[in-house]
């Protein structure tokens, strides 16, 4: 297919994210429309070759697929209910953040109003967007994800399709959410930790980076196994020798005026699940411990 003949798409939503998207868009060679509150913001792209349109309704009519990113998913229904004899019959891919929630609200709601929904996840920033090192989760209909999986490709080296259930792309994004905040904020506690002995971030760091890529990163998958497997028990790392260790995590942290928060949260869970009578279990056990919550 030639560049000029590629589909004709809709970026509703220029901020930073937006603006990427419909970037990619162009640079595809994909007719691109394009809409957000402040119209400034869609000079640039027209310079590009993006058609910029003066109202929603006027974006959504242009295009037979519309991707919307804004900031919250309150913005987007409030943009969409007022749009909603427009947008019938179309496709729209939400790539805006929210909860698995916020998406299978957005499902239900387009469901009613004869729109065909995707909800999409963006693991990425906005100057990841087109490389093929971004990730772009999808959720909703497969056919739907089929048939609009080649629009996508220009978004992200990897689209990848997670299921009907339209609120699982969120519950990714915030599982991998969870999983950088908790390590950062780890990173973040042993750097202050390391200072207090006049250590510099960069001195104690690629101690660090080894520690995630030797230890971490393959305690994830022998993680994985014992969860899917309900199989906890270890003679290697348990959570009665965890439990020793952490006091003195939580007890350094606090001799020096740290805040302890992190260390007590997880010191919690560990107690909790020794309490339970899992002392020989390994970390991996404390997934029990968060569904009990
Ligand atoms: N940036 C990232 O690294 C990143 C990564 C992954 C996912 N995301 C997600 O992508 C989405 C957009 O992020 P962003 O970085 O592009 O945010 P942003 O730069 O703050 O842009 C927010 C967008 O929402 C629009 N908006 C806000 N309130 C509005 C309203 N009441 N009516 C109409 N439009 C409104 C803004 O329009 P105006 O220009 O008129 O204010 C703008 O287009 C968010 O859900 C974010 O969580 C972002």
């Amino acid at each position: 297919m030639s560049r000029s003949n590629q589909s004709p798409v809709t970026v509703l939503g220029l901020g930073m994210m937006g603006t990427a998207l419909a970037t990619a868009f162009v640079r595809n060679g994909n007719r691109t429309t394009v809409w957000n509150r402040s119209a400034n913001r869609a000079d640039a792209l027209v310079a590009q070759g993006a058609v910029a349109a003066p109202g929603v309704r006027e974006a959504i009519a242009a295009s037979p697929v519309i991707v919307a990113c804004v900031s919250t998913y309150e913005v987007l229904n409030g943009l969409f209910a007022d749009a909603a004899d427009e947008l019938k019959g179309k496709v729209v891919v939400n790539l805006t953040s929210g909860t698995p929630e916020d998406a299978r609200a957005a499902a239900d709601w387009a469901e009613r109003h004869g729109v065909r929904y995707l909800d999409g996840a963006i693991m990425a920033v906005p100057q990841m967007i087109g490389l093929p090192q971004a990730l772009i989760f999808y959720a909703g209909p497969q056919e739907l994800f089929a048939g609009h999986e080649e629009l996508l490709k220009p978004l992200a080296g990897t689209g990848v399709y997670l299921g009907e259930d339209t609120g699982v792309a969120m519950v990714y994004d915030l599982g991998l959410l969870s999983l950088l905040w908790s390590s950062l904020a780890g990173y973040f506690h042993a750097v202050a930790l390391v200072q207090s002995a006049g250590v510099s971030a960069e001195a104690f760091t690629p101690f660090a980076a080894g520690w995630i890529e030797h230890v971490i990163s393959p305690a994830l998958a022998q993680s994985a196994r014992e969860i899917d497997s309900d199989s906890f028990e270890t003679e290697v790392s348990s959570l009665d020798a965890n439990r020793a260790a952490i006091e003195h995590l939580v007890a350094t942290s606090r001799q020096l005026g740290l805040d302890s928060g992190l260390s007590t949260s997880i010191q919690t869970l560990i107690e909790r699940r020794v309490a339970q009578g899992f002392g020989n279990h390994s970390l991996a056990s404390l997934v029990e411990a968060f569904k009990q919550g």
